[in-house]
């Protein structure tokens, strides 16, 4: 852990909010995230997704301390093993390494103290540092989600990885 220039914290209402709302909205940066629209979230609202998000929903710190990003792990399905993820990082900390970082610590905890065999995430086909990060980490193609990605109006499509347990080699 100690080689990591960044930590994974669950985020809770005790967190500063400040860095949070400016990333959320950052609506370059979030162009490709479901659920984050046109419209300006407020702090009330952020405190409300928080309480009621239903997974694992961490932030990502900088050795200062300064909350960078999220990861998230949703879609808890203990019967077949499997949950979704997600990942929004600041863009002024982006092409530095610290989310492939994030992920590594946050898929190594999730393969190792939760009963998942399989993370799987969608992803537009445009976002191509995403799909990159999604590709060193071991994450493979499944196929096209058709019309998978829904926001403002609009449908898209999405590609589908998948990583599991038993391919995940960067054990942190
Ligand atoms: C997607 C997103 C998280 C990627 O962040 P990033 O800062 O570009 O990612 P990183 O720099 O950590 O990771 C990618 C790179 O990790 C590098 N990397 C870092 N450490 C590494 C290691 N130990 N081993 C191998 N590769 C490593 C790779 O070289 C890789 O790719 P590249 O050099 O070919 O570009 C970021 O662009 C973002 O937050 N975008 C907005 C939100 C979003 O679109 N989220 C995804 C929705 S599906």
């Amino acid at each position: 852990m100690s080689n990591y220039s960044i930590y994974l914290e669950e985020f809770t209402e005790q967190h500063d909010f400040s860095d949070y709302l400016k990333l959320v909205n950052d609506k370059n940066n979030t162009y490709a995230i479901e659920g984050i629209d046109e419209k300006r979230i407020t702090k009330k609202e952020l405190i409300k997704f928080i309480n009621e998000y239903d997974g694992i929903l961490y932030g990502i710190f900088n050795e200062k301390k300064r909350h960078i990003g999220n990861l998230s792990f949703s879609k808890i399905d203990d019967r077949k093993k499997i949950c979704n993820t997600g990942i929004l990082l600041s863009q002024s900390y982006q092409g530095c390494g610290y989310a492939f970082q994030a992920m590594v610590l946050g898929l190594g905890n999730i393969f190792d103290n939760f009963n998942i065999d399989t993370v799987q995430l969608f992803v537009l086909e445009s976002n191509l540092s995403a799909i990159r990060l999604y590709e060193k980490l071991g994450f493979q193609l499944q196929g096209v989600a058709h019309n998978q990605f829904f926001k403002n109006g609009q449908y898209k499509d999405s590609l589908e990885y998948r990583i599991e347990k038993r391919n995940f080699k960067y054990y942190p």
